[in-house]
């Protein structure tokens, strides 16, 4: 264990004063002027947390698990906390010594221990907009506590909440620490954009849309913390130690958040096709005997899936775009799996197939490979999706019912880069305005589906009750039983 998280760890045992009251492996009380900066921006965060976390149980106790250290093989710990006063922390990754820059024109040069210069508003940038998706969940998920399908449901996205306010105060810490007074003026404006506002929103589509329900919820997380995490993974491929090492800890956590999306679906899934089965409905489309039994179709959840996914590719950016290109070139962001990729890390040379629209018809055009670096991530976002996929259609298959997910086209329902100025149908035919018109209610969720997914959403908030539409999970969180509390309300 390193001295580091030994550090962090005696602080969780000791009462401290308030500099320690930001749990932390960079060694925050050595740096007073940055400690004075967060301990200035510490009750903004609180007050924002208050206003725009979790409504309603902010009084509740809540099983969370707490970041209190690197050291994989024991970084959290478990118990029940009121969400503000959970101890968010800034925690990186242990340094690796001699890191080098792993791509771009830097290549093989020391990785920077300080901002390079020539760099500085781009590097700012890409971590202003990583830190402002953040708190947009948790904004996005405010409501979603009082028709929890479960105290363990609950549970799980209040871990996801608090959490995405860690990566917050991870990004923060950058900003602070690294862009002096610039970085603290970004830091205060995190606060103050609102998911969806009209005036001041948050910086990415896909975070101002709403979280409705809790079919949206384990999408979101399934299919948009995906996206986080494809992300991330490219940022702790930067030269910038300091950022890279932040994100390879994020990644630790955003793990969890992927795991709930995942079984969330899988479980309603489930619910599903055991309530088909015992009441001997085998046709996947018969929607209303199968709403009547209180569970989702599966068709209903494909359209729901099929918006998730659609405006979380649009998160890539332009499939083909210069920004992205200096990103890599500069050396602040690889590409998925950089260091494993077997190529020469610079692109100079090389050449990505990106598939476009052109004339109205489908081509693959081979692009600069330097330009074309969203459209990688892209794909292996979508790549990275299926393996979920796959396993939800094992859950269908084995209980014999006649359906499987698929993911759209890449191009179907696209506000940005290639596919924007297209109607495309999610098998991938280009289609008028008026197909388009014709065909969306199939594809994406519309206002009677809508309707019907919210008459289910009601609270089930004694400790082993599951709603009707959601499987129970198979093992609890951090081995507790299923009918554990894993939220103490007050009932005052
Ligand atoms: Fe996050
Ligand atoms: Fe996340």
């Amino acid at each position: 264990m390193s001295e580091a998280t030994e550090a962090v760890r005696d602080d969780q045992f000791v009462e401290v004063s308030y500099d320690d009251a930001i749990p932390n492996n960079v060694n925050l009380s050595d740096d007073r002027q940055l400690l004075r900066a967060l301990e200035s921006w510490h009750p903004n965060y609180i007050d924002w947390w208050k206003e725009m976390g979790p409504e309603g149980f902010q009084e509740a106790d809540v099983y969370l698990r707490t970041a209190v250290g690197v050291d994989p093989s024991g970084w959290a710990k478990f118990g029940h906390v009121k969400m503000p006063d959970y101890r968010w922390g800034i925690l990186l990754a242990p340094k690796e010594e001699g890191r080098t820059i792993p791509c771009g024109r830097h290549k093989g040069q020391p990785a920077w221990q300080e901002v390079p210069g020539e760099y500085r508003a781009l590097l700012r940038k890409l971590i202003v907009v990583q830190g402002d998706t953040e708190p947009a969940s948790v904004e996005q998920q405010r409501w979603l506590g009082a028709t929890a399908p479960s105290l363990y449901d609950m549970r799980n996205l209040f871990q996801v909440n608090v959490e995405e306010g860690r990566h917050l105060w991870a990004m923060v810490y950058l900003l602070v620490k690294y862009f002096g007074r610039d970085g603290r003026e970004e830091a205060q404006a995190l606060l103050e954009r609102r998911s969806g506002h009209q005036d001041n929103p948050r910086i990415l589509g896909a975070f101002n849309e709403r979280t409705p329900d809790w079919l949206s919820f384990f999408m979101f997380t399934y299919f948009t913390d995906r996206d986080g995490k494809m992300q991330l993974a490219a940022l702790a491929q930067s030269g910038f130690d300091p950022l890279s090492r932040s994100c390879r800890f994020m990644l630790t956590e955003e793990a969890h958040h992927l795991f709930v999306g995942e079984t969330g679906v899988g479980r309603t899934i489930e619910a599903t096709c055991q309530a088909m089965k015992k009441a001997g409905i085998t046709d996947p489309f018969d929607k209303e005997r199968i709403r009547a039994l209180g569970v989702v179709d599966l068709p209903t959840l494909q359209k729901k899936a099929n918006f998730h996914m659609s405006v979380t590719r649009d998160l890539f950016g332009s499939e083909i775009s210069s920004n992205a290109a200096e990103a890599f070139s500069a050396g602040l962001k690889g590409r998925f799996n950089e260091s494993s990729l077997s190529d020469d890390h610079q692109l100079e040379n090389s050449t990505y197939a990106v598939l476009r629209v052109v004339d109205g018809r489908f081509v693959t055009e081979e692009v600069p490979a330097l330009r074309a670096i969203n459209s990688r991530l892209l794909d292996d976002y979508i790549a990275d999706c299926q393996g979920g996929i796959d396993r939800w259609n094992k859950v269908i298959e084995k209980a014999g019912v006649n359906f499987r997910f698929s993911q759209p086209h890449k191009g179907f329902n696209r506000r940005i880069g290639e596919f924007a100025q297209t109607r495309i149908s999610p098998d991938g035919r280009i289609l008028s305005e008026q197909e388009w018109q014709a065909g969306v209610n199939e594809w994406l969720v519309n206002d009677s589906d809508h309707a019907f997914i919210r008459s289910l959403m009601k609270p089930c908030h004694q400790p082993g009750h599951y709603a009707s539409w959601i499987a129970p999970p198979r093992v609890g969180i951090n081995n507790q039983p299923v009918d554990f509390e894993y939220v103490r309300i007050e009932h005052s």
